[in-house]
């Protein structure tokens, strides 16, 4: 089943000594997953291999989007960078040449880019432009959002402000209501006007006091909040509140882009709006550092007031060669129609699950971007069987992730190239556990 085979590496220090030397050198808020920690060394499409030669199915990674060191994007990045990286002070084609693959999967609307290097320097960006283009600071975000690790975003990131460790909210932040239609504040899929109305009264609160809002900022399905997925008109109605305001629409696509959502390639386009500013990361290299903001020509030309945007890495000659070989992958391999029928076969299945273990309280998301979340019966958060479950996953060689606000929701987002074998490995391990004792005890 493995190609790479013959890539046999030496790995002579115990994982008791990897532990350690991180603790004492690395930084301390560094996390790992699993009870017991895995310690990885080789990845090939959907699986991730340890040091004993062990592979597990990887449900996880929405980064390693065209499959784990997919070797189309391999030799593409090997190539470039023997033949030359610099930045974008001296004309090349691979910029053009990705930049024009790129644009044709995004509206007409979002013409210009800037290609950075990670989602939050992505997000730091678009936050200036909204800043710039409106002269205005405050920002509406949404509750559980999480937009990366730099100064300003984390000030709109609630999963950290609001989390461990966290300040709470920045003065010019305006949190809405997280818009979860199953166990949220509004209830329904007719509840996207109620929770849009959220922006319209921070708009009008910020008027009373004579100030304005520079924009709004969200994923359009909410990873960290949980594979929440708003009701259908809600981004409608917010970004018509923020337009009205005088602001601009944010889309962070870095997790849901490129075709995960399976309907679409962007996970805007499934609530039928076009942002002022889209945001991409993760999946564009593949595993490469290589970030992008796509916006309208008037935002484009409101930010460019004659400072210098110099970017030493972003839309270097080798990060450009491997987005645009992710983008000819997921076309050969037509991985975005794959999304959509390995994610709505598993999303059927999971419901099927569901009427058997009532445990499971909900069943979401689209194509391979999925999740689900474990409850009592009065919808109570079970998180202690939430971890049980992804570390008793792990032991049976499948990888999975809880989070949302309540650490009750199991997620699932793998490479794209999941197959429908794949997703019947996944739920043969689900069905055994959830058949254990503990899981049967709530
Ligand atoms: C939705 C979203 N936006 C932005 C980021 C930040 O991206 P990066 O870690 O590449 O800086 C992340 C990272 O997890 C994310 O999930």
């Amino acid at each position: 089943m493995f190609k790479n085979k013959n890539l046999v590496t030496q790995y002579s220090r115990a994982e008791e000594e990897l532990i350690a030397f991180r603790k004492n050198h690395l930084g301390k808020s560094l996390s790992l997953s699993y009870e017991k920690p895995l310690h990885i060394v080789r990845g090939e499409g959907a699986y991730l291999i340890d040091t004993e030669g062990r592979k597990y199915l990887d449900t996880v990674n929405n980064v390693a989007h065209v499959g784990h060191e997919h070797p189309k994007v391999v030799a593409a990045g090997q190539k470039q960078m023997a033949l030359l990286n610099t930045n974008t002070r001296y004309l090349h084609e691979e910029i053009i040449a990705y930049s024009e693959a790129l644009l044709k999967k995004l509206p007409k609307e979002l013409s210009v880019l800037h290609i950075v290097n990670s989602g939050s320097e992505a997000n730091e960006l678009a936050l200036r432009m909204a800043k710039a283009c409106t002269g205005q600071r405050d920002m509406l975000a949404i509750e559980v959002g999480y937009h990366g690790n730099t100064n300003a975003v984390i000030e709109v990131s609630s999963y950290k402000f609001d989390g461990k460790g966290g300040k709470g909210k920045p003065a010019d932040t305006h949190i809405l209501p997280l818009p979860d239609p199953y166990r949220g504040r509004h209830i329904g899929e007719n509840s996207g006007a109620d929770y849009a109305n959220y922006a319209r009264k921070h708009i009008q609160h910020l008027k009373i006091v004579d100030e304005e809002i520079a924009g709004f900022i969200s994923e359009c399905i909410i990873s960290c909040g949980g594979q929440i997925v708003p009701p259908k008109n809600y981004f409608k109605a917010v970004y018509k509140h923020v337009r009205e305001a005088g602001g601009i629409c944010i889309a962070d696509e870095v997790q849901t882009g490129f075709g995960r959502m399976g309907k679409s390639f962007w996970a805007f386009e499934l609530f039928d709006v076009i942002p002022d500013i889209v945001t991409m990361g993760k999946p564009a290299g593949n595993g490469h550092p290589i970030a992008i903001v796509a916006c309208t020509k008037e935002v484009a030309e409101k930010f460019s007031n004659g400072m210098e945007f110099f970017n030493t890495f972003g839309g270097n000659p080798v990060s450009c060669a491997i987005g645009r070989t992710v983008l000819e992958v997921i076309e050969e391999e037509n991985l975005q129609q794959n999304a959509l029928e390995v994610g709505e076969f598993l999303k059927a299945e999971l419901e099927e699950l569901q009427l058997e273990f009532p445990i499971i309280g909900d069943v979401r998301g689209e194509g391979l971007f999925l999740g689900f979340e474990l409850n009592t019966s009065e919808k109570e958060p079970l998180a202690a069987h939430a971890s049980y479950l992804a570390n008793r996953m792990k032991s049976l060689g499948v990888l999975m992730s809880t989070d949302g606000p309540d650490y009750n929701v199991l997620k699932i987002k793998p490479p794209m190239v999941f197959s429908k074998e794949n997703a019947k490995e996944l739920m043969y391990r689900l069905k055994t556990v959830f058949a254990e004792d503990f899981m049967m005890h709530y």
